[in-house]
Formats: structure tokens, sequence, C-alpha cells
């Protein structure tokens, strides 16, 4: 394979002075997050540069390698019993834990050591590191374990998916890749009736997309007046409902979904939040019977609906 060595150093500089500028403005107890990018832009390129054609076409054609690593790490709940056993455990020690052979997980902790999933301080002994730590978060574990588990599996039916529709948008009734992959049942009629423990997980997941994108940053709500009431249309377990009243004292609330879900207990705000918020069963496809609300709230439901 041809290298050329001045092009990989004069990259290596490059990112030697990122990290100095990064470095500088943490020190000066600034974040810029724009040198943080440019040390991984800088980082990308070099290895593109040191890796095979042959090594980089592979390693990005076997991309699913990693979610399938991710979902056993989080179906195995690995990373808990590693943090139960105070970080780090041999490869035999957690064979004889999950009951499952060693040679499978062997597979699996190569993928997550090699990704930095796990650490590997000595040959078959594993710890957890900064990203498994990460992942003990039971929000974070969530949107992580969708991903790696419905993800990959309707994913994998996109190519067919496509092969099907010509490549072409359908407004007609279709199969979709989630139907094929799983049972031919819609998203939310797998998630409510087939498989709950799912069904929770995605509501988890759903729960902890707020955080980096807050509906009160785009909406004056405080511009509400007193006794306004807000209708969260399909608003799952009313996460948003109970942080908007939580946030503004002014809103009644009303949490709209096909069935009525209850937010788990940890999140349960205090009493006098929770009297201005309703729960209701309405089905969005059905004549809406909150007339007149402030606010009709419609967050992450205008999706894909054709009917199978
Ligand atoms: C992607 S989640 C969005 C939850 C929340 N609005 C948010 O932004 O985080 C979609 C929600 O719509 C609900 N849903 C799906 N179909 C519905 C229907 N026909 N009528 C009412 N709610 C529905 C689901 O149960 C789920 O809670």
């Amino acid at each position: 394979m041809s290298f050329n060595v001045a092009e990989a150093e004069s990259i290596g500089l490059q990112i030697l002075q990122s990290i100095r500028d990064y470095g500088d403005s943490l020190n000066a107890g600034r974040e810029v997050p724009e040198d943080a990018l440019s040390i991984l832009t800088a980082c990308k390129e070099l290895q593109a540069l040191v890796t095979s054609p042959a090594d980089w076409v592979f390693q990005m054609s076997t991309a699913h390698y990693r979610s399938i690593a991710v979902c056993l790490l989080l179906d195995w709940n690995l990373l808990g019993i590693l943090a139960k056993a105070g970080g780090e455990l041999s490869l035999g020690r957690l064979g004889d834990i999950l009951g499952v052979s060693k040679p499978m997980l062997r597979c699996t902790m190569r993928e997550c050591v090699s990704q930095k999933i796990i650490g590997e301080p000595l040959p078959e002994v594993y710890q957890l590191n900064k990203n498994s730590q990460f992942l003990l978060d039971p929000e974070m574990s969530a949107i992580a374990h969708h991903y790696a588990d419905v993800g990959l599996r309707a994913g994998a039916y996109i190519p067919d998916y496509i092969a099907r529709t010509k490549g072409s948008l359908l407004d007609s009734p279709h199969t979709t890749s989630f139907q094929a992959a799983f049972g031919n049942h819609s998203f939310y009629d797998f998630h409510r009736n087939v498989d709950q423990t799912r069904g929770a997980r995605f509501d988890t997941f759903m729960e902890s997309c707020p955080r980096s994108e807050l509906i009160e940053s785009f909406f004056p709500f405080n511009n509400l007046g007193p006794g306004s009431v807000v209708v969260d249309v399909g608003g799952g377990r009313g996460h948003h409902s109970i942080r908007l009243a939580t946030e503004y004292p002014q809103l009644s609330l009303v949490v709209q979904d096909c069935e009525i879900k209850m937010p788990p207990t940890q999140s349960v705000a205090e009493e006098a939040v929770l009297e201005r918020v309703k729960w209701q069963q309405h089905d969005y496809f059905n004549e809406q019977h909150v007339i007149g609300a402030d606010v009709y709230l419609l967050s992450n439901i205008l999706m894909d609906q054709t009917p199978a």
C-alpha cells in the first residue's frame, strides 16, 4: 500500500495543534466544541490515510457487528454485572455468571473492546470504561438498546424495501421495513400490544430525547395566560407535559395517547404539578374532543402513518 508520509505528518501536526487549542480553552474554563471536532476530523483523516482500502471498505460493510455487540451487551446486562462486581471481571467468570458459551462471549467482547465500549486491561479481563459507565445510565442505555436492536433489525430490511418500491416514496398502503422485520406489525401496534418490554424501552427512549431539544426553546409558553390549556397529542407517558407543568404553573395539560401510559415512578413530579396534568385515552385519527385548547402539541407524531 502506498503511504504519503508527508501528508500523514502534516495531519499529525494539525492534530497536535488542535489538542493544544482544545486543552487551552478547557483550562481557560471554556468548552469550544469546534476544537474537539477539529481533533476528531483530523484523526479520521489520518485513520483513512493509513488504512488500506480493503480494511476501510470491509470495516464499513460490517458496521452492523458493532450494533450486534452493543445489543448483546445490553441484552445480557453485562455492564450491570461488571458494575456489581466492582467494574472488572475475567472472560471465564463472566461466561459462568451469564451461562453463555465462552467463544461467543469472547467474540462479543472483542468487538466491544475494539470499539472502546469496554476496556481490557489484561488479556480477557474486561473493565468498565467511560463509555460503558455512560451506558449504565438507564435512559442512555434505552436509547442505545433501541438503536442497536430495533434499529438494526428494521434497518436490515431497508435495501429490500427500496428494491420492492423501486426507490420511490409510496403514499399508498405498503409493507414497511419495520413490518418486514417484526412479523408484519406496525411500529406502535408492536410496541403496545406485542412486546411491552420493548414498548417501555421505547417510551424511555422518547423521554430521554428532550434533553437535547426542548420544545419550550422554540415556543413561548410563558406568553400563555393563567388557565391556558395545552393538549399533548400522542404524548406518551407525559414527559413533556410534566416538564411544562413544572416550568409554567399557569398551565393545565392534557396528555393524550392511544392508551393511558402513566409516567415511571422515578420521574413523577410534585403532587401540585400533577394536579394540572390529566391523562386521556385518545386515538389521534379520531376527532379531537378537547375543543378550544390554547395549544395542541404534536411532538414527534407526524411521521409515516401510511396504513398497511
Ligand atoms: C414517537 S412517540 C412521541 C412521544 C412524545 N410526543 C414525544 O415527543 O416524546 C409517539 C407517541 O404516539 C403514540 N401514538 C401512536 N399512534 C397513536 C394514535 N393513533 N393515537 C394516539 N397516540 C398514538 C405512541 O403511543 C407514542 O407514545
